[in-house]
């Protein structure tokens, strides 16, 4: 494996694959590596010549009071988790080279920000395509691979590709799970020991609300309120649950009766981190 850490570098690299006929797998990720991110990488090394993997801590994505300085790094151990799982490139920008241009251009995502996660976290989304698009565009990757468990991510990055041409196949990987359920998360570490041990009730929150629309319920607001209802009951107190949606998958469209494919997402505020999940239920 070799690590880039320059932007110039990472782009004649890239060029010189695909120059040569080749095609590139790329995943972008923040780092702090989790079998959520190798699943990703698996999935790339399955279907590409060489696989790039970048661990880029985006500011811009983080609002004012989140957790950009806390978030959990660690680089020796993501190197090794890296190159065992058999990227063959990591590309690791600083800040200062990634935005070193004065900015006068600003990408903002008009659609699909006013539920889930972009309700509660504004500008996060302009930050994530601001960064993807830079980074599709110093990988020419032929794929580019996300999780499911940040449905909202991955449909805003879809559109991405799809309004401005990009040529990359935009892929979806589904959610790895610990054995309790919890989805795996580099904010889990955050966790205290006693909120680790309520984490696992976002899963069986969705779980009960497929359950309910497995059973014939087709009332989208009354799963909401019985999943809500769950989560309020098995969290207490000091933890807030943030959103229980229902929305058409994948455009996610509001609904009020459940149709076709749909995802019930959650996100949940435990005093030290604040959690995501999603089921799709067809
Ligand atoms: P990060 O949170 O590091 O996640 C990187 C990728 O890993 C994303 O596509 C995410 O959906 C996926 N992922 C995280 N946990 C997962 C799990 N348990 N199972 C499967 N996939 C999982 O998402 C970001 O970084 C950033 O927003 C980024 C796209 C890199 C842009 O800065």
């Amino acid at each position: 494996m070799r690590t880039i850490t320059l932007k110039q570098e990472m782009y004649l690299w890239a060029k010189q694959v695909k120059t040569a006929g080749h095609s590139i797998g790329f995943v972008p990720t923040m780092g702090f590596l989790h079998e959520g991110h190798l699943a990703l990488v698996e999935e790339a090394k399955r279907d590409n010549d060489y696989v790039i993997m970048s661990i880029f801590v985006n500011p811009l994505q983080f609002g004012q009071g989140e957790d950009y300085t806390t978030y959990p790094r660690d680089e020796k151990r993501d190197k090794k988790l890296a190159e065992e799982a058999g990227v063959d490139i990591l590309f690791m920008p600083s800040v200062d080279d990634m935005y070193k241009h004065k900015k006068s251009i600003k990408l903002m995502v008009t659609e699909k920000t006013d539920k889930l996660c972009g309700a509660t976290r504004p500008g996060h989304f302009d930050g994530v395509v601001t960064v993807l698009t830079k980074l599709f565009h110093l990988t020419t990757p032929n794929r580019a691979y996300f999780g499911l468990k940040d449905v909202q991510q991955f449909a805003i990055v879809t559109a991405l590709v799809e309004e401005f041409d990009f040529p990359v196949e935009i892929v979806p990987v589904d959610t790895v799970r610990e054995p309790s359920g919890l989805a795996i998360s580099s904010r889990n570490v955050k966790l205290t020991r006693e909120d680790k041990q309520k984490a696992p009730a976002l899963f069986n929150s969705l779980l009960l609300g497929k359950k309910l629309i497995i059973e014939g319920e087709t009332d989208a607001n009354v799963i909401i309120k019985t999943v809500r209802h769950y989560l309020d009951q098995q969290l207490g107190e000091n933890v807030e649950v943030d959103y229980v949606e229902i929305l058409t998958f994948p455009y996610l469209e509001d609904l009020s009766e459940v149709n076709g494919k749909v995802v019930i997402a959650v996100a949940v505020r435990f005093f030290t981190a604040r959690l995501i999940d999603n089921i799709i239920v067809d």
